[in-house]
């Protein structure tokens, strides 16, 4: 199978009441963790690369290492995203160099201005085969070493419109999810404005929207990484049922990258501990790449809901 766009994907994620992961990817074990746990559990994915990756990795290593993971995992469609492109040359850039999806991120801009660029990448991408995701609303949290403290929901009366005159294929929205390991202060009661999420989906039927910022931020990994010499203290992420619940509805595509970091600085952090001899990556890349392959296995059947929909 050769890489694929979302559109399928979503549209049988809708209808079947699941969502599809959005991984982050920025080196090769994770490509590999990833993509196998979807080969074993028959879990169409998106593998998503950001600004940040391409600036680390390289836009071709990223490419060929995700092409190489479409021969070696021939039973899944896989997608490659550009994630928070944050002006039209940059997805323009990925659309002409092999991505299959990109996302406008304008959500930061004036109304006005993020349709208008919001449009002119769907007609460029829409011309070359390739879907798009923009963004309505703003995340609390680090964005691109942006740290904003308030969420700013997204306004349902707005979704309709902006839709309808951009022509993307699919919508991020804000209802409580943020980025990065510390989404909710300790004692905190995490709420998600699952309210807004209804709106939107009554106002778009069958139209998928996206969740950011939806990493669990699990409780095993940070204590483990708190153990073996990190400080990571109050890392609180997304109730996992939570997520299972808008996987249910409209939510099509859940983004994760901090549960990702954490698995591996958690199996990296405790070779270290354990084995300080050790100087052969080799030696503690390989937990490292098993444990983002566990987390993403129990993320499929548990909380998205997308093993076996391959
Ligand atoms: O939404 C942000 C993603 O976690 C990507 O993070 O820009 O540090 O690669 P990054
Ligand atoms: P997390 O930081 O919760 O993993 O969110 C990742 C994300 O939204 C990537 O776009
Ligand atoms: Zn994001």
């Amino acid at each position: 199978m050769a890489l694929v766009t979302s559109a399928e994907m979503f549209k049988k994620a809708y209808d079947g009441g699941y969502a599809i992961g959005a991984f982050n990817v920025n080196n090769m074990e994770i490509v590999q963790g990833i993509t196998e746990a979807c080969q074993e559990q028959k879990a169409p994915v998106i593998l998503q690369v950001s600004k940040g990756a391409r600036a680390y990795a390289n836009h071709t290593y990223l490419v060929k290492m995700v092409e190489a993971a479409v021969i070696e995992c021939p039973d899944i469609p896989i997608a490659l995203h550009l994630d928070h492109g944050s002006d039209f040359e940059i997805c323009k850039a990925c659309i002409d160099g092999g991505f299959t999806s990109v996302m406008f991120d304008g959500s930061h801009l004036p109304y006005d201005e993020n349709v208008k660029v919001a449009k002119q990448v769907a007609e460029y991408a829409h011309a070359h085969g390739v879907v798009v995701e923009a963004e309505l609303g703003q995340l609390a949290g680090v964005e691109d070493d942006v740290c904003a403290e308030e969420h700013q929901y997204t306004d349902p009366a707005q979704v309709q419109d902006f839709v309808e005159k951009t022509g993307v294929d699919s919508l991020a929205i804000a209802i409580g999810t943020s980025h990065g390991a510390y989404k909710f202060k300790p004692g905190q009661n995490p709420q998600l404005r699952f309210d807004i999420l209804a709106d939107v989906s009554d106002r778009l039927p069958g139209f998928p929207i996206v969740l950011h910022g939806s990493s669990s931020v699990p409780q095993d990994f940070v204590k483990k990484v708190n153990q073996y010499g990190g400080a990571m203290p109050d890392a609180i992420g997304i109730p996992e049922e939570m997520l299972r619940e808008a996987a249910k509805g409209a939510v099509c595509k859940i983004n994760i990258d901090s549960d990702i970091r954490l698995a591996i600085t958690a199996a990296i952090r405790e070779h270290f501990a354990l084995h300080p001899a050790d100087f052969d990556p080799r030696q503690y890349l390989k937990p490292a790449r098993q444990a983002v392959k566990d987390m993403v296995s129990h993320k499929l059947v548990n909380v998205l809901g997308c093993n076996g929909k391959a």
